[in-house]
Formats: structure tokens, sequence, C-alpha cells
């Protein structure tokens, strides 16, 4: 079982998530945070790691095979949400996961990096990330960042014999 789990403020990283679970057979769940914090919480509160209330959800990952993580980008890193969602995760060791960021236009690769750095604390193992950029994403040109990202997924969960 593929487990996309993903946090959109604006639909955006849904839209990304939505295709790409089309694309690998991937079961989709949203962290939903318990309360939206204000625009100034919400540009500082990344900045320190901080995490924030979100409402029960999968984290035991005992009968997944492979996470994927998407998030947007915030201050060059992830919603205090996702922190929590992350903090969260437990019965992964050993699995397979990969990150994808979707950013207004930096900071991706610093907030795979910290998706990353989290999810290989639990014994993870990292497989692939993808950056897909809100522009390409509002006028529908994510299509091929996707399918190679897709690739790399589905190489690992179903590998061809
Ligand atoms: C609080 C906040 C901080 C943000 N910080 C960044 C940033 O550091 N770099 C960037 O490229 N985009 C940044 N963005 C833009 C979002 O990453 C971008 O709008 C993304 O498409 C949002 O995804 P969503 O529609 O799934 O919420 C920020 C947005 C918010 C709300």
């Amino acid at each position: 079982m593929i487990l996309i789990v993903y946090y959109s403020g604006e639909g955006h990283t849904e839209k990304v998530a939505t295709v790409l679970a089309e694309k690998v057979g991937g079961r989709l769940a949203r962290i939903e945070p318990v309360s939206e914090v204000g625009m100034f919480r919400k540009g500082m509160m990344p900045m320190f790691g901080t995490r924030a209330e979100i409402r029960p959800m999968k984290t035991d990952l005992s009968d997944v095979d492979f996470l994927v993580v998407a998030t947007p980008v915030w201050s060059r890193k992830v919603p205090p949400y996702v922190n929590e969602y992350l903090a969260g995760v437990k019965n992964a060791a050993g699995k397979p996961f990969s990150v994808l960021a979707e950013m207004g236009g930096s900071g991706g690769e610093n907030a795979v990096e910290i998706v990353r750095k989290s999810l290989e604390a639990k014994g993870m193992r990292f497989v692939s990330s993808a950056v897909t950029v809100e522009s390409e994403v509002d006028a529908g040109r994510f299509g091929p960042t996707i399918e190679e990202f897709a690739r790399t997924i589905a190489g690992v969960a179903a590998p061809a014999s």
C-alpha cells in the first residue's frame, strides 16, 4: 500500500498529490490542522521547526509499504502541521519514503531535507524527491515532473521482475 500524506493550505499541493495518487495507485490522507494559524505565525512557526495540533490521522505505518509526504514550502521549511505529522509517525523502520515539496519559488530542497531527516531518524529509507512550482501547477504544467517522480516510486513499490 502506497500512502500519500499531504497538507495543503491553498490547494496546490493537493492538486499535485492527487495526480501522483492516480499515477502510482496510492491512497491519499490529508493533514488537517485543528485550527489554522494567522499569517504572521504561519511565517514564523516554520523557522523554528514548531509543531501545531492536527486532527487524528493514520500515523501507524504497519500496513504501509511506501510513504510519500507532500508539503508546501513555508519560510523555506515546512508547515507546523507537517512537523506534527512527522513527529507522530510510528512502526516505520526500514520502510521506503519519498518527498514532494510544492513552492512559490525557492526553498524546495531545504524543505525536502527537513522531511528527509525527520523520517530517516525513524529508521525510514529515503528513495526520491521532487519539487513543483506554484505557477506551473496553476498552469497545469507539472505533468512531466510528477511522471518522473511516480516512476521512482513505482520502481521501489512494485519492482519490475
Ligand atoms: C506562510 C507561508 C510561507 C511561504 N514561504 C515560502 C518560501 O519560503 N518559499 C517559497 O517558494 N514559497 C513559499 N510560500 C508559497 C507556497 O509554498 C506556495 O504558495 C504553495 O503553492 C502553497 O501550496 P498549497 O496551495 O498546497 O498551500 C509560502 C506560503 C506561505 C503561506
